[in-house]
């Protein structure tokens, strides 16, 4: 639990540098993919309890938005609808949508200056990891968004580039040489791109995706 608290400031917190640009949006707007155990919200909620913020999370697995409900009471959760958690606190609000991120993303409304993309590794949830993902993602982006992962697998980073993020890396994270960091504006890195250049390794659409789920 200590290490995934570390994971999360390190990615999340610092790699979508939310405290140094909170100020510079009158709402500041989070996505992330994957509420999980709620440790990303938590951090999050740490960094920015007094500040004007919108956090969205996806998360398909209704049984663990439950589970976090009933063993963090201090958050008091409200279910609004069977696909809609919200919290509020001053002017910090948490809203958990509970469904598939592929469908979420279809009607969501918000643009976001910061996203999470903590899904499941793309190897067991290709379908989070495509050109077509990472264009929906492209599409409820501000122009000022960064957005994190703890991947640095080429395939992933070329679906990034492909949708038209910038790409540099991350800091590394225990055993992982490093990590991704992408947004709308700037330049990608030139040594990442050089790398990139030289691998075979091919951006992944959703048509590829039950193809890569078998490949482990
Ligand atoms: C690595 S965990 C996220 C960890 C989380 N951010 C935290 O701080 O605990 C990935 C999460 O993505 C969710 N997930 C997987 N596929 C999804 C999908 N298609 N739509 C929404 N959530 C999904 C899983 O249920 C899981 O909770």
């Amino acid at each position: 639990m200590h290490g995934a608290a570390n994971e999360t400031e390190l990615h999340y917190i610092n790699g979508c540098q939310i405290k140094e640009r909170v100020k510079e949006h009158s709402y500041f707007k989070i996505l992330e993919i994957g509420f999980g155990t709620g440790l990303g919200f938590i951090k999050t909620y740490e960094a920015l309890s007094e500040e004007n913020v919108l956090m969205v999370s996806y998360e398909i697995q209704a049984e663990l938005i439950d589970y976090f409900i009933n063993t963090h009471p201090q958050f008091s959760i409200n279910q609004i609808n069977t696909e809609l958690y919200e919290f509020k606190s001053k002017n910090f609000t948490l809203q958990i949508k509970l469904g598939d991120a592929r469908k979420l993303i279809q009607s969501e409304t918000n643009k976001f200056h910061a996203i999470y993309q903590d899904a499941y590794s793309p190897r067991r949830n290709p379908y989070l990891w495509t050109v077509e993902w990472f264009k929906d993602l492209i599409d409820h982006s501000d122009k000022d968004v960064i957005m994190s992962t703890y991947s640095a697998s080429s395939s992933i980073r070329k679906s990034m580039l492909s949708a038209g993020f910038k790409l540099y890396s991350g800091d590394k994270f225990g055993k992982k040489r490093t990590s991704t960091r992408a947004r709308l504006k700037g330049e990608s890195e030139t040594e990442m791109l050089a790398h990139l250049e030289r691998s075979p390794a091919l951006a992944l659409r959703d048509e590829m995706c039950e193809n890569y789920k078998k490949r482990d």
